[in-house]
């Protein structure tokens, strides 16, 4: 089996796409979908054995909980025990868009979803294909991102092909993610509510709509300076190395000390550009966290692609608008020795 990929660049092919996904999921399969944030690998929520197959297509751990991607409040009040005003509030302001909600979960949603926890993510998700095939569908949809597991997250339809393309019968196409980062995850069963991940939504953005404190906890938050205790995620075949520079002559000192093949060096910049260095090649990302998150994923798969043996990553700056994109790269540069 190869993915058929379908394009939805017109409304007849947008419509066909989303007839075609539609009737893969209602017969229990897996179809690879768009999401503002990053592709997902979606199944019925409701239907234990199709969310099995996203286990299996990805090789992902069974602890391993997924979102569910709903396309309306009513859907969402299905998956969770209560609809709290505190929920209500949150999705009002945030939804649709790149927030994750942690609640306890319904009987609706079975216990695979969940890895067996009495908790829920759910997300209604800002892009118009899945919102639009949710609808269609009538079914919540279990998603996380669709890589294998512990690979970068796809940002286009061809990274999806390129990691799952024996495993997925149907990738829907629709061109590069505009977020470019997977979505902030907020528990919000204890207090403080918790973000379990960062993401482009930050911690004080949500504090100022729920008017309570929303702490941080992540398994990077005050690691970031020794990214070999990390757990390996989002990682890229290459080995990823922040580091900071002001000179040219500085930068060549770095990578002289690596003693590697030079066109196995690829540089990351956005700041402090490297003009005349001997290397396999040198991207520019925009020095801006929007466009930075829209560009990382697609400049890591291009790393691998080209076959990188160490990324160079110019260190981003320290303050809240960056987090996630310092969490994600933190994960990324943890040394393949202490994955678990
Ligand atoms: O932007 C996104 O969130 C993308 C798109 C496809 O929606 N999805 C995504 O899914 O990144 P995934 O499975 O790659 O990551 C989901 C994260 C994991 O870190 C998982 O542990 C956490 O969300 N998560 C899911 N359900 C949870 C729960 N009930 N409690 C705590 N964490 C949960
Ligand atoms: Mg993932």
């Amino acid at each position: 089996m190869s993915a058929e990929i379908l394009p939805i660049e017109s409304q007849e092919s947008f419509t066909a796409a989303v007839h075609r996904a539609a009737e893969l999921l209602r017969a229990g399969q897996i179809v690879a979908v768009p999401t503002e944030t990053v592709y997902g690998l979606a199944a019925n929520a409701f239907d234990a054995d199709a969310v099995r197959k996203i286990y299996e297509a990805k090789g992902r751990p069974p602890k391993n909980p997924l979102i569910v991607h709903v396309a309306s409040i009513e859907m969402a009040r299905q998956c969770v025990q209560e609809w709290t005003a505190e929920a209500a509030r949150a999705a009002a302001h945030f939804w649709p868009g790149a927030l994750t909600l942690v609640l306890p979960k319904s009987d609706r949603i079975p216990p695979i979803v969940t890895a067996g926890g009495a908790t829920v993510g759910i997300r209604w998700p800002a892009h118009p294909f899945i919102r639009e095939l949710i609808r269609v569908c009538a079914f919540p949809l279990a998603a996380p991102s669709a890589n294998l597991s512990n690979q970068v997250s796809p940002t286009t339809a061809a990274h999806v092909f390129e990691s799952l393309k024996d495993r997925v019968p149907l990738i829907i196409d629709a061109g590069p993610a505009s977020v470019g980062i997977e979505s902030t995850v907020l528990d919000l069963t204890n207090t403080p509510a918790r973000v379990l991940r960062p993401g482009m939504i930050t911690p004080r953005e949500i504090e100022a709509v729920l008017g309570r404190t929303v702490a941080l906890h992540s398994e990077t938050s005050g690691h970031l300076r020794s990214p070999g205790q990390l757990h390996r995620h989002y990682s890229p075949r290459a080995r990823l190395l922040l580091a900071s520079w002001r000179t040219d002559e500085e930068l060549l000192d770095l990578i002289q000390r690596l003693n590697r093949p030079l066109r196995e060096i690829h540089i990351l910049a956005h700041e402090i550009i490297p003009r005349k260095i001997p290397c396999g090649r040198v991207a520019v990302i925009p020095p801006e966290p929007q466009a930075y998150a829209r560009a990382l994923y697609q400049e890591l798969h291009r790393c691998d692609q080209l076959g990188a043996g160490v990324i160079l990553v110019e260190t981003p700056p320290e303050n809240e608008q960056w987090f996630a994109i310092r969490d994600r790269l933190a994960r990324a540069s943890a040394f393949p020795e202490s994955a678990p």
